[in-house]
C-alpha cells in the first residue's frame, strides 16, 4: 500500500475498535449457551484461566506482530519472518479462518437483527412463558426466508461499515455503542438476580463442580478463549497494524481483556439467574439468550422497548466484530493485490454469505444433514473456534517465542510503554519504580509466550482427543 498507514485516533479509540471486536455474539450469545452446556461455574474457571495464561500473552504478541510490521496478517508474517513460506502459510490461513467464522457468524448476527423487529412487532408481547418463546424461536430458525434474508441483511450492513475505512467507520461505531450496551446488560443482571429463584443462578456460575470437567470441555474453553477475544487469526494482529508506535501495546491490551470478560461475567449472570427463576434448563443450546430472554422482558415493566434496545445493540456489537473479521481478508488483498477497497470487501462478503447459506438452514431444512452427530453449523463452529484458532494461536506464540525472539520481541513492546514497564513486576503495580532487570514484566511475558502458552495448549489439544 501507498502512503502512510492509516492510524487509530488514539489509543483509547484502538481500545475501544479493538473491544468492539472482542465483545460481540462470543460474549453474550454464545458464552452463556456453552457454559449452560459444559457445567456451568468450573468451565468458567478454565475458561479464565485460559484467558490470563495464554490469552493475554497472544493478545500482546498480536498487537506486535501488527504494529511491528504495518501489514495485513500475510504481509506482516512474511515481513517478520524475512519470507519463510511456512510463516506466509501460517497468515492465510487466517484468512481461511475468518471466511469459516464469518460465514456462521452472520446467521446468529441475523437472528440478532430479526428479534429486533420482532421486538418493534410486539412479538415478545405473547411469550409468556419459554416453552411459547422456544416454539418461537423453533419455527423462525426453520424458515429458509426468515433466516437467509436477515444473515444477507447483516452481511450488507457489515459491507456498509467496512467501506467506511477504519477510523471513520470502525472507531466511530464502537465509541458510541459499547458504554450503552454495557449498562442495558447490567441492568439486566441485577434485575435477574432480583427474581425468585434467581440465587441458583448465581450458584451455577460460580460455585463449580469440578466433576464437569473432561479433555472435551477444556478444549471447549480454551477455544473460547481465543474466540471472545479476536485471537488466533490475525484481527488483531490486522488492527494492531494500525497502532502508532507510541501507543502502549501492553495497557491497550490489558484494558481490551477486562472489558471483554467483564461484559461476559454480567452477560451470564444475567442470563444465568433468568434461566433458573423460570426453572427452565440451561443445557438449551445456542437458541438459549433468545428463548430466555425475550421471556424476561415479556415480565418487566417496559419490557418490550428494553427489549428492542437489547437486540438492537446485541446487532451492532456483532457488527462490530464482523468488521473486524472481514477486516483482515479485505486488508490482505488491498495491501497485496492492489484491489480497490469497494470490490474486495463486496466480493468476499459474498462468498461468506454463500458458504454460510448451510449453516442458516441447519436449524431447518438441512437439520437432519449431520455428520459425527454435528450439523454444518456445529461443524463451522467447532472447526474454527475449538481448532483452528487455538492451533493459530499456538503458531503465533511459536512465532514470537522462538523464531522473532526475545530482542526484537521487547524492543517491540517496550515502544510506547510507560516508565514501569522496565521496572519489577511486584512493585509496578505498587506503581513503584524499582528497577530489576529480571523479573521485569517484559521477561515474565515473554517466558509465558515461549514456554507456558504453547506447553499449554498442546496439553490441551493431546488431552481433548485422549492422548494423555
Ligand atoms: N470476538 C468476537 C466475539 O466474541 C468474535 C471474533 C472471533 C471476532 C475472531 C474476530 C475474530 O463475538
Amino acid at each position: 500500500m501507498k502512503g502512510k498507514r492509516e492510524n487509530w485516533g488514539s489509543s483509547f479509540g484502538f481500545i475501544l475498535a479493538a473491544a468492539g471486536s472482542a465483545v460481540g455474539l462470543g460474549n453474550i450469545w454464545k458464552f452463556p449457551y456453552i457454559a449452560g452446556e459444559n457445567g456451568g461455574a468450573a468451565f468458567i474457571v478454565v475458561y479464565l484461566i485460559s484467558i490470563l495464561l495464554i490469552g493475554i500473552p497472544i493478545f500482546i504478541s498480536e498487537l506486535i506482530i501488527g504494529r511491528k510490521s504495518q501489514l495485513n496478517v500475510v504481509g506482516a508474517y512474511k515481513k517478520l519472518s524475512n519470507n519463510n513460506p511456512f510463516w506466509s502459510i501460517v497468515g492465510y490461513m487466517g484468512i481461511f479462518t475468518a471466511f469459516v467464522i464469518l460465514s456462521y457468524y452472520n446467521v446468529v448476527a441475523g437472528w440478532s437483527i430479526g428479534y429486533f423487529f420482532e421486538g418493534l412487532k410486539g412479538t415478545f408481547n405473547d411469550f409468556t412463558t419459554v416453552e411459547l418463546a422456544s416454539n418461537y424461536f423453533g419455527n423462525q430458525t426453520s424458515s429458509t426466508f426468515w433466516i437467509i434474508s436477515w444473515q444477507l441483511i447483516f452481511v450488507a450492513l457489515s459491507v456498509y461499515v467496512v467501506f467506511s475505512g477504519v477510523r471513520k467507520g470502525i472507531e466511530k461505531y464502537s465509541k458510541l455503542l459499547m458504554p450503552i450496551l454495557l449498562i442495558i446488560l447490567i441492568f439486566l443482571a441485577v434485575w435477574g438476580s432480583s427474581l425468585k429463584g434467581g440465587s441458583a443462578g448465581l450458584a451455577f456460575l460460580f460455585k463449580p463442580n469440578w466433576g464437569s470437567i473432561n479433555g472435551k470441555v477444556i478444549l471447549i474453553a480454551l477455544g473460547h478463549a481465543f474466540f471472545t477475544l479476536s485471537l488466533g487469526m490475525g484481527a488483531i494482529i490486522t488492527y494492531g497494524s494500525y497502532f502508532s508506535k507510541d501507543d502502549n501495546i501492553l495497557t491497550s491490551a490489558l484494558w481490551v481483556v477486562f472489558l471483554d470478560t467483564f461484559i461476559a461475567i454480567v452477560a451470564g449472570i444475567a442470563i444465568f439467574t433468568s434461566v433458573f427463576s423460570m426453572g427452565f434448563n440451561p443445557a438449551d443450546g445456542p437458541g438459549l439468550i433468545f428463548n430466555i430472554l425475550p421471556t424476561v422482558f415479556n415480565k418487566m415493566p417496559g419490557g418490550n422497548i428494553f427489549g428492542i434496545l437489547f437486540f438492537l445493540l446485541l446487532s451492532i456489537a456483532a457488527l462490530t466484530s464482523a468488521v473486524s473479521l472481514l477486516e483482515v481478508i479485505t486488508s490482505y488483498f488491498v495491501d497485496n493485490k492492489n484491489y480497490s477497497r469497494h470490490r474486495v470487501v463486496i466480493i468476499s462478503a459474498f462468498i461468506t454469505f454463500l458458504v454460510g447459506i448451510p449453516s442458516a438452514m441447519s436449524f431447518g431444512l438441512l437439520k437432519d444433514y449431520q455428520i459425527f452427530q454435528k450439523s454444518f453449523f456445529d461443524i463451522m463452529d467447532f472447526l474454527s473456534a475449538n481448532i483452528l484458532l487455538p492451533g493459530g494461536g499456538l503458531l503465533i506464540a511459536i512465532f514470537i517465542g522462538w523464531k522473532y525472539g526475545y530482542k526484537k520481541s521487547l524492543d517491540a513492546l517496550e515502544s510506547g510503554s510507560n516508565e514501569w514497564f522496565k521496572s519489577n513486576i511486584f512493585f509496578a503495580f505498587l506503581g513503584k519504580k524499582v528497577p530489576a532487570k529480571k523479573l521485569s514484566i517484559g521477561n515474565v511475558w515473554f517466558i509465558f509466550i515461549r514456554f507456558i502458552a504453547p506447553v499449554l495448549i498442546t496439553l490441551v489439544f493431546l488431552k481433548s482427543i485422549g492422548i494423555i
